[in-house]
């Protein structure tokens, strides 16, 4: 029997439900990244007039600046914790209940961000947007692990995609609703942060109807009928034999893998390889400079010469959106791969364009197009590849194991980099002016070179004969069924395999 083959609808409306209701979080995450650009001048009002009235004098303009940063920047540290914290919550409560107690955090981010202006208290600002990184981070490890598990082979790349879909409308919704006609403005700009509240009560809403993932029912909790009976729901066809089949296998494994530990990443063979990729795809995706634009491209497109920056702001959100959407169609046909080495050499390309319009825009006026088009197509590429892929591929290329304690640690790495570029842009920018991104560049083509040596296709294959095929690579197994030796050691220990 092949996939599909009685599966005539991979994708029917309980899944989309549940991946619809599970990317929620994503656009939390999307959301909060976005909503600081935009209204940056009158938060920023705020934290002057409390000062002033506080201490009966102006704020300094370090400290404005200084304060300025850390609450943009506090987001990617509670990011970092809370990406690092993944692996305590799903194996114990289950990937549906963590999604949901994650929400908790939601409401009381919402609660701290959207009273902090009554309470006159820039620190309870500070403190939301923290509580609201925290949430943020452990989403991106919830959200890939959820949808990628409970999607069928097929379709995973696709379905997987649509997390970092939710983050990109997030981000847009951010930016449109802090035009300052709509809520970026000096008495509604409370309710565009507190806004995070909407999502998170829908999102509790709808997570009780959606089922909990079927491998951890049955890898994790041992529950086959549970695990059945939730498969037949989502495939909308009773026979998943071939699923519950492939599910065991790779139960069978890990009964043998005991708990894999984060050192135990590190240590093994076996798993070395993969969290090297997993890491360094992390770190292509936020190295590539792509926040860089999202945290600062009004002043980007400031200092580039265009009238309107707030709107073309927007415009680079509406391209993000569209290339998310390109990525979605295109990923299951040409692969994970091709599409992320075409990202980052696209992104190489439309960066050196820019550097080009912003070195000659003294000269010459019209290149401030020419930068707008660059930053356009940098991040087209960017979501064809660099901005989707790495979100899901960790939980492609390790088995239900050792994927907690990958997932984390390649949400912390993705974090850790976020945050450094949060930070450093702005310096790095006053030190190196128009030639700023060629940082970047350099960084683009040596990711470029890594993806195409040591990335593997996952297109098309089972969780399991990914895992099999690094397990040969490592020398350990031949057979891409095969146990690696850790395995057969104890295959002999045991009658029942
Ligand atoms: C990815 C990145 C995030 C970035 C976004 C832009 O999700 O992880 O940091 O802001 O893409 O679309």
């Amino acid at each position: 029997m092949t996939k599909g083959g009685l599966y005539p609808l991979p994708v029917t409306p309980q899944l989309m439900m549940a991946v619809g209701t599970a990317v929620i979080g994503s656009l939390q995450f999307g959301y909060n990244t976005g909503v600081i650009n935009a209204p940056q001048n009158i938060i920023e009002g705020f934290y002057n007039e409390t000062w002033s009235n506080r201490f009966s004098e102006p704020i300094s303009q370090t400290t404005l600046t200084a304060l300025w940063s850390l609450s943009v920047a506090i987001f990617s540290v509670g990011g970092m914790f809370g990406s690092f914290s993944v692996g305590l919550f799903v194996n114990r409560f289950g990937r549906r209940n963590s999604m949901l107690m994650a929400n908790v955090l939601a409401f009381i981010a919402a609660t701290f961000m959207g009273f902090s202006k009554l309470a006159a208290s820039f620190e309870m600002l500070i403190i939301g947007r923290f509580i609201v990184g925290l949430y943020s981070g452990l989403s991106t490890g919830f959200v890939p692990m959820y949808v990628e598990e409970i999607s069928p082979t097929s379709v995973r790349g696709a379905l997987g995609t649509l997390h970092q879909l939710g983050v990109v409308i997030g981000i847009l919704m951010a930016q449109i609703f802090g035009i300052e006609s709509i809520m970026g403005n000096a008495s509604l700009w409370p309710l565009l942060l507190g806004f995070t509240l909407l999502p998170a009560v829908l999102q509790c809403a709808l997570l009780p109807f959606c089922p909990e993932s079927p491998r951890y029912l049955l890898i994790n909790c041992n529950e086959e009928s549970k695990a059945r009976s939730v498969l037949m729901k989502l495939r909308g066809t009773e026979e998943v034999s071939e699923d519950m089949q492939e599910m065991r296998e790779e139960s069978q494994k890990m009964m043998r893998e005991k708990k894999v530990t984060i050192p135990d990443l590190f240590r093994s063979p076996t798993y070395r390889h993969p969290i090297f990729v997993a890491i360094m795809l992390q770190l292509s995706q936020q190295l590539s400079g792509i926040n860089a634009v999202f945290y600062y491209s009004t002043g980007i497109f400031e200092r580039a010469g265009v009238s309107q920056p707030v709107y073309a702001t927007i415009g680079a959100g509406v391209v993000n959106t569209v290339f998310t959407v390109v990525s979605l169609f295109v990923v299951e046909r040409m692969g994970r791969r091709p599409l992320h080495l075409i990202g980052l050499m696209g992104m190489a390309v439309s960066a050196v364009f820019l550097t080009i319009a912003m070195a000659l825009l003294d000269q010459l006026r019209w290149m401030s197009y020419v930068s707008i088009a660059a930053i356009f197509s940098f991040v087209a590429f960017f979501e064809i590849g660099p901005g989707p892929i790495p979100w899901f591929i960790v939980a492609e290329l390790f088995s239900q194991g050792p994927r907690p304690a990958a997932i984390a640690v390649a949400g912390f790495s993705n974090w850790s980099a976020n945050f450094l570029v949060g930070m450093c842009f702005q310096y790095v920018e006053q030190l190196c002016g128009p030639y700023v991104f060629i940082i970047f560049i350099v960084l683009l083509l040596g990711f470029f070179v890594f993806t195409y040596f040591k990335v593997p296709e996952t297109k098309g294959r089972t969780f399991d004969e990914i895992a099999a095929s690094f397990r040969q690579s490592a020398g350990a197994g031949s057979d891409k069924y095969s146990a690696p030796e850790e395995f057969s050691t104890l295959r002999g220990d045991d009658p029942d395999l």
